[in-house]
């Protein structure tokens, strides 16, 4: 059993203040936000993650939180940085709230502390800024995806010690002996490089599945068909092959862009990385411009958008698919409403805003066009003769590939699905909402 501090009661911290509990280590987590330090010490957590509340509350009595650093690094024999790195203007990282933990660590630890960090920080960090402080850092990137971080933490692919200090990278393999995994053992520069490598790769499986979609559509062939072949083969792997409205959330954009201004920043050659990110905004304007061309004009017309969170199984909304399509159609005169299970957020553009509804389909009552754009279970459970019931148009745009592309056009639905079959056919320039048709009329 040891004793662990750990900097950040962020999503990255909180996962690992009760994983490290549950495998036996008595647990301090330390954040300057007071109210989010109350909240966690009543059981308490404002995101969502499944299974985290209930492996907290087994694990309670090895973990706390508190505001004060003295109390939560004093007696740490290990201390966890795990503090974002939001991206700064030009795709570089930024590293404030990193140097204000190693601030914190100089000024209160008084053992002989291993730090590990966690923070996905600008490549260098390790051969730099941990350099001279005469602290002991162990360079440990995490893999944790949201939705899945408590399964990820117990079951991890590889641990990664990036440390010139051997006794120091033995000492953090202990620490999570527990775990079994592969460790890598290699120097802080690689295992911080390591972590932008293994979301930028991941990043461009998904633009590849993107790109791929397009070509498929235009030769109408089946997207999820072909990336299936292609996932049987183990050098290729199935993971982040599924198109969609491209990829999301607080990880894969930034650290595209991080490893793209890294590559500009050596002068070497960024133009894959740049790609990636191309891409992915790319399809993001190519449901705008569906949409356009499916409803002659997006002036007054209602869309529904149905799912805020980036992806299934969280509530976090940050590089959202669908904040940006109900943004952009705010802005371009639509009326917007919106439906998420669990993300809850105002989206606003001057005095118009989108209203929030409590269901599928009541967003999609009355709505011009649906589209889907979190690949949520529950909509792919919508039957889609209730979906064209609750719309006036017949338009829908399908991220994730929710729908059964024969089922929705069966119902009448002019489908668009992302290399899944269906064309939308344009309407007249200026023309109104669809009508409504009868069933018999769709299925004709
Ligand atoms: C990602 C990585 O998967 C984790 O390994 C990593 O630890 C984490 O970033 C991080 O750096 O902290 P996460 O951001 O939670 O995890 O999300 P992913 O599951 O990777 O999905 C990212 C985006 O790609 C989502 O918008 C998702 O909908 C999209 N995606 C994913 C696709 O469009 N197609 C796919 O086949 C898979």
């Amino acid at each position: 059993m040891a004793q662990v501090a750990i900097i950040g009661a962020g999503h990255l911290g909180v996962v690992y203040a009760a994983g490290l509990a549950d495998l036996g280590h008595r647990v301090r987590v330390v954040d300057i936000d007071a109210r989010r330090v109350r909240d966690l010490r009543r059981g308490r957590l404002w995101f969502h993650e499944p299974g985290l509340p209930e492996l907290l509350r087994r694990v309670r009595r090895r973990v706390d939180f508190t505001t004060d650093p003295a109390e939560a690094l004093a007696q740490a024999a290990f201390i966890l940085v795990c503090v974002p790195t939001p991206s700064g203007p030009t795709g570089d990282l930024d590293d404030s709230m990193l140097r204000a933990a190693f601030d914190a660590i100089r000024r209160h630890v008084t053992v002989d502390a291993i730090v590990i960090n966690k923070s996905t920080v600008p490549v260098g960090t390790a051969e730099g800024l941990f350099t001279g402080t005469g602290l002991r850092v162990v360079s440990s990137p995490e893999f944790l995806a949201e939705g899945r971080a408590v399964t990820d933490f117990f079951h991890p692919e590889r641990i990664v010690l990036g440390t010139r200090d051997a006794d120091a990278g033995r000492r953090v393999a202990e620490l999570f002996g527990k775990l079994k995994a592969p460790v890598v053992h290699t120097d802080g520069t690689s295992a911080e490089l390591a972590k932008l490598a293994a979301n930028t790769f991941l990043a461009m499986k998904v633009s590849f599945a993107n790109s791929l979609a397009r070509l498929a559509e235009s030769l109408g062939a089946d997207t999820d068909d072909v990336t299936r072949v292609l996932a049987l083969d183990p050098r290729i792997g199935g993971g982040h092959l599924k198109a969609g409205i491209g990829f999301g959330g607080s990880c894969l954009p930034k650290d595209v862009g991080a490893i793209e201004h890294l590559a500009r920043d050596r002068g070497v050659s960024a133009d894959l990385f740049g790609a990636i990110l191309r891409v992915n905004r790319d399809q993001r304007e190519h449901v705008i411009a569906r949409l356009a061309e499916g409803l002659g004009s997006l002036v007054g017309k209602r869309v529904a958008v149905l799912g805020l969170a980036f992806k299934a199984g969280t509530d976090d909304t940050r590089e959202s698919a669908g904040v940006y399509i109900a943004e952009r159609l705010l802005t371009l005169n639509a009326l917007v409403t919106v439906y998420d299970p669990i993300a809850r957020i105002a989206i606003v553009y001057g005095a118009t805003k989108a209203s929030a509804t409590r269901s599928a389909l009541a967003a999609a009552r009355g709505a011009d066009a649906v589209v889907i754009a979190t690949d949520w279970p529950e909509f792919s459970r919508l039957a889609p003769p209730s979906l064209a019931k609750a719309m006036r148009g017949d338009l829908v745009i399908d991220g994730p590939g929710a729908l059964d592309p024969v089922a929705a056009r069966a119902a009448g639905f002019r489908y668009y699905g992302f290399g899944r079959g269906g064309r939308v056919t344009a309407a007249p320039a200026g023309a109104g909402p669809a009508p409504r048709r009868s069933a018999r009329r769709r299925r004709s």
